[in-house]
């Protein structure tokens, strides 16, 4: 029997293979799949990162996963004085490689690709579609406001100048009032505007309302209106989809070093959960005034640490405090937000993070590194009310007790918790059947597959 058109449904996804960015898109393309009987999907990403989605469970029916070059130098070695070095090198070998991996699976399986679904740092991907007729669909996997900033990169560097004092805020901006100059991405109005990463968010902006769609892994009712009406004006087809996290299947229980157990024994509200995401370390004089802040005020805490917790917390640390604290390599951390015992989230502030925390109902303290970060923390305590920022974004003994007494024991922080109650009973809803976040889902299916 010929196979019908429809039978005859290839997407190629191309990943942004760095951070976080991979896994929220794999999750897209298993909602798709699973919206979509009759479509399949290559996936386009480098070695390393392809692996790291496979050993989390990643792999599924109709999903072929397909290595790209990475472009880095053979016997290339890591140099953490130069964190962003492959992500640069993986830019230079940009559009060269997804093309050639991409020639290969079209010669060999005889089918053309039919949308194309990306990252949206993917901003070539773009051209690629055009080249081929078909529709190109990337995703922003942070929150909308950071998306809007890059929009309008040009409109804000003549506003506010390159290199302009770092206190100015965007009162020009509905729904950025509170936003200063220093809160926004580095490379964006200050700092290496030439480097890979900022001339790419650049790009990305000029580029997106090029889009069919533009998904996103948050909810509309987290952005006020006249935000969402500005992002209206800008990319008319931006479309949240998300919370993720709530739409995609829960990741395999995992809890091997029995935080949650942990838990069970602890009062309501009490325990400050300490992660900063899978990449960043703090840096040592901070690591140890958090450390000296949580024996101080004898916080119980659980820990999620990267490194060597013997070796990079002050000597003993582990042993005085071992009646309230737990300090484990790796958490459940969604398990864990969850749960009635946590009371505060002390955070980097990525965007995943920050939408567990609204999932889970917990007040965040937060001390951002890079891109969005610093954002998100501005956002989270002037605009949404939600959490703090650390004094001079750097974590000192005094500034930390100050934060996680006011999240734990004050009246500001039960209003903090009141609020992001509302948040996250929003992000419930966005998702139920009748839900802004399901009704946009429908509209990125109907541009797939109507092609
Ligand atoms: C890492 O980079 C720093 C700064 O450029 C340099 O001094 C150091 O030698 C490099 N380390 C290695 C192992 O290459």
């Amino acid at each position: 029997m010929p196979e019908t058109k429809t039978s005859r449904k290839h997407i190629a996804v191309l990943a942004f293979p760095f951070g976080t960015h991979a896994a929220p898109l794999l999750s897209f393309v298993r909602r798709i799949s699973e919206a979509a009987s009759d479509v399949k999907f290559s996936f386009f990403n480098t070695a390393q990162s392809n692996a790291l989605l496979f050993s989390n469970g990643g792999e599924f029916e109709r999903v072929k996963f397909h290595d790209v070059e990475s472009g880095l130098p053979d016997g290339y070695v890591f140099n953490k004085s130069h964190p962003n070095e492959p992500v640069e090198y993986f830019l230079k070998a940009t559009p060269g490689n997804f093309e050639r991996a991409m020639e290969i699976v079209v010669a060999e399986t005889g089918v053309e690709f039919s949308c194309l679904i990306s990252d949206a740092f993917i901003w070539f991907a773009a051209e690629m579609a055009e080249k081929r007729r078909v529709p190109w669909i990337p995703l922003w996997t942070s929150a909308s406001r950071s998306l809007l900033v890059h929009l309008d990169t040009d409109n804000l560097r003549e506003r506010l100048g390159i290199n302009g004092p770092g206190e100015q805020t965007l009162v020009f901006f509905p729904g950025f009032s509170s936003i200063r100059a220093m809160d926004l991405p580095e490379g964006t109005i200050s700092g290496p505007l030439d480097e890979g990463v900022p001339v790419l968010l650049h790009k990305v902006g000029q580029i997106l309302p090029k889009a069919a769609a533009v998904a996103s892994n948050s909810f509309e009712e987290i952005d006020l209106p006249d935000v969402n009406t500005l992002m209206k004006s800008r990319l008319p087809n931006f479309l949240n989809i998300g919370p993720f996290t709530l739409t995609s299947p829960p990741p395999p229980d995992s809890d091997k070093y029995g935080c949650l157990e942990w838990l069970e024994k602890r009062e309501k509200l009490s325990v400050a959960y300490i992660s900063f995401g899978s990449m960043i370390q703090l840096p040592p004089p901070e690591l140890t005034a958090l450390a000296e802040a949580l024996e101080a005020s004898k916080t119980p805490f659980l820990w999620s640490f990267r490194g060597n917790p013997k070796e990079q917390l002050p000597p003993g640390f582990l042993q005085r405090t071992s009646a309230y604290g737990k300090v484990v390599p790796w958490a459940p951390q969604l398990k864990i937000l969850e749960h009635s015992s946590v009371g505060v989230f002390v955070t980097h502030g990525g965007w995943n993070s920050i939408l567990e925390s609204i999932i889970g109902g917990v007040p965040m303290i937060c001390r951002p590194f890079f891109g969005d970060q610093k954002l998100n923390e501005r956002t989270l305590e002037t605009v949404w009310g939600i959490g703090l920022g650390v004094e001079g974004r750097k974590f000192t003994k005094d500034g930390a007790i100050k934060a996680l007494e006011v999240i734990l024991c004050s009246e500001q922080g039960k209003i903090m918790r009141e609020k992001i109650a509302v948040l996250k009973q929003l992000a419930f809803q966005a998702v139920e059947s009748e839900g802004s976040s399901t009704a946009n889902f429908k509209t990125v299916m109907e541009v797939i597959t109507k092609t």
